[in-house]
């Protein structure tokens, strides 16, 4: 059964938005377009929600937990309980939607966390959970309101991706691997939506502070029982978990920049916003392949040496 909304769209939305850039010195304008956000109870997808808000665009912002929108609803953002896993959800949200204004134009898919622990300790259920949120669900969602874009001629399917994606690290294999493939599909996507006049975009932030490090941390639970291959990695373990809040750059930062690129008329393909952005994804095409190795190796604690008792 679906959750109830926080609240429901409501077509007085144009002049909240109106209202929210008339605070902000820039006049009336009617916004002109609409973004449906997933995630956004917390970290990037909240930022992003108040971001494009500001900005006068009509923000759907959704979660599954609807009590955790209820900020935004105060501010007049329209909010929609989302479990990104339910395609009930998502019919449910998307016929709103187009009932409300008819049209979509930009698509983010944000909700994602990460599956962390040494890769064979993971059951299938952990990584089919880790793909059925961070890769199956952005495309439910794409094929859901790919045909409003579609009847517009033009939208933005904007996917956020990770670093992580690009620079595989130990114990957090099953992440890396589901933010690969969502940028491999985005990249397809890319091709195959641009006759209809639809882009897509990939997002791959590097740290950013929100709630992923206690997540991640949540995650490993019930791994690295007493006779894990890796107790002796325990620590590593966690820290990898907790790495991307370690000089992590302020999600409100990364959600501006991002609105800049999002609102632009040809938005770019590839977007790396935060720290290790830049220097991760640079390591993973110029080291040499041993050399990159050796160095996860010794970071990780993962030389033989130390995996003798
Ligand atoms: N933080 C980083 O350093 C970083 C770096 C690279 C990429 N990213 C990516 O950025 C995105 C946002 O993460 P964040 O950093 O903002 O972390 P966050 O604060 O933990 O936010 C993640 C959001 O995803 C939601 N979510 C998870 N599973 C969901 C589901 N089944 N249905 C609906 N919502 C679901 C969470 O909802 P609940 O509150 O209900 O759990 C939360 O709203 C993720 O895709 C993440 O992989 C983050």
């Amino acid at each position: 059964m679906s959750k109830p909304p926080v609240s429901r769209f409501r077509p007085s939305d144009h002049a909240f938005a109106a209202e929210s850039l008339a605070q902000i010195g820039r006049g009336y304008v009617v916004p002109d377009r609409v973004a449906l956000i997933t995630g956004c109870s917390s970290g990037i997808g909240r930022e992003l929600a108040l971001a494009l808000h500001r900005r006068g665009t009509i923000v759907i912002a959704t979660a599954r937990r609807p009590e955790s929108l209820q900020e935004l609803a105060d501010l007049g953002i329209a909010t929609e309980a989302l479990d990104v896993n339910s395609q009930a959800d998502i019919n449910r949200v998307v016929h709103a939607l187009k009932a409300a204004y008819g049209r979509l134009d930009i698509l983010i898919n944000n909700a994602g966390y990460g599956q962390m622990g040494p890769l064979l300790e993971l059951d299938t259920r952990a990584l089919e959970n880790q793909f059925r949120t961070n890769v199956f669900a952005p495309m439910a969602l794409a094929r859901a309101c790919v045909p409003l874009m579609k009847a517009e001629g033009r939208g933005l399917i904007c996917n956020i991706g990770s670093v992580s994606g690009v620079m595989p690290t130990p114990f957090s294999g099953a992440y890396c691997a589901s933010k690969s493939a969502l940028h491999t599909l985005s990249d397809v996507l890319r091709l195959e939506l641009k006759p209809f006049g639809i882009r897509v975009m990939t997002v791959q932030p590097g740290a950013i502070a929100s709630e992923f490090g206690r997540h991640a941390e949540v995650s490993l639970r019930g791994l690295l029982a007493p006779d894990s291959w890796y107790k002796r990695q325990e620590d590593a373990v966690r820290a990898r978990a907790l790495e991307s809040q370690q000089n992590a750059t302020l999600a409100s930062n990364l959600a501006r920049k991002l609105v800049k690129e999002l609102l632009r008329k040809r938005p770019a393909a590839i977007v790396r916003l935060g720290n290790k952005s830049r220097l991760l994804p640079w390591m993973a095409r110029w080291l040499p392949r041993r050399f990159r190795d050796w160095i996860l190796a010794r970071r990780f604690r993962l030389r033989r040496v130390q995996l003798k008792s």
